[in-house]
């Protein structure tokens, strides 16, 4: 039995991501967000249209998308409910939002620095994702456009680095799902992944035949 309901939000369940930017005084943001899915080497994340984060992206090209594993939980939350904006805009004040200049420190997490792009990756992240952006899709663009509140932005990640502990045993240039524990975020609140349910049908497809120029783009050549 279904009910016709009217939840205010939907977000029913996706990785959290750590996005890296550089201010335009070179200092460091990091903003968790939620809305994210990849699909070969290319990223859309959904995203507040006048985030800080959004405006670093939009005026630099670049961003890591690092992804913490169910490890991290703490350093995320304490990312929540703070802003790399000053002053706090309206919206987010309402919202019980605070300005913070270091929210490396705050989160008790290390910058490094990335290979290709300035924008910094998260050491304790098992998945740091350098990413150049490609291009910006308002959402609820037919209401007018005074109404955009969000945009999805696609990325193309450039370079891949992965933390040994999450890496097949066989094959370094393979994520072993049974290592890999994602921090998913369903309706606010965090959760893990399962354990595997089944075999899967979809996962006779070998994985080498998913490649295509951006993968191959995206090799270290050192
Ligand atoms: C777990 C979690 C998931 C979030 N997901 C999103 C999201 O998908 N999109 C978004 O715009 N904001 C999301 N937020 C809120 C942002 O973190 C918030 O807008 C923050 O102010 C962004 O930082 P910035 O203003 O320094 O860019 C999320 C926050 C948390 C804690």
């Amino acid at each position: 039995m279904h009910h016709i309901s009217n939840p205010s939000i939907l977000y029913f369940g996706t990785p959290v991501v750590l996005v890296g930017t550089t201010n335009s005084d070179q200092t460091y943001n990091l903003a968790p967000i939620s809305s994210a899915f990849w699909l070969g080497y290319r990223c859309m994340i959904g995203i507040a249209a006048h985030s800080k984060t959004t405006e670093n992206i939009l005026r630099s090209g670049e961003c890591v998308l690092n992804l913490p594993s169910v490890d991290q939980v703490e350093a995320v939350d304490r990312l929540a409910l703070l802003t790399g904006t000053s002053p706090v805009p309206a919206g987010k004040l309402a919202k019980g939002y605070s300005y913070e200049a270091d929210k490396f420190k705050k989160a008790g997490v290390t910058p490094l620095e990335s290979n290709l792009v300035k924008a910094p990756r998260v050491l304790e992240c098992p998945v740091h994702l350098e990413a150049r952006f490609v291009s910006i899709h308002p959402l609820g663009a037919e209401t007018g456009i005074d109404q955009i509140r969000s945009v999805a932005l696609e990325l193309k990640v450039v370079r891949v680095h992965l933390a040994g502990s999450i890496l097949s045993d066989a094959n370094p240039d393979h994520v072993d799902p049974n290592k890999w524990k994602p921090l998913i975020m369903s309706f606010q609140h965090f959760y893990g992944l399962g354990s595997q349910l089944q075999p899967a049908k979809l996962a006779s497809v070998p994985e080498r035949l998913y490649r295509t120029f951006d993968t191959e783009s995206a090799k270290a050549t050192h």
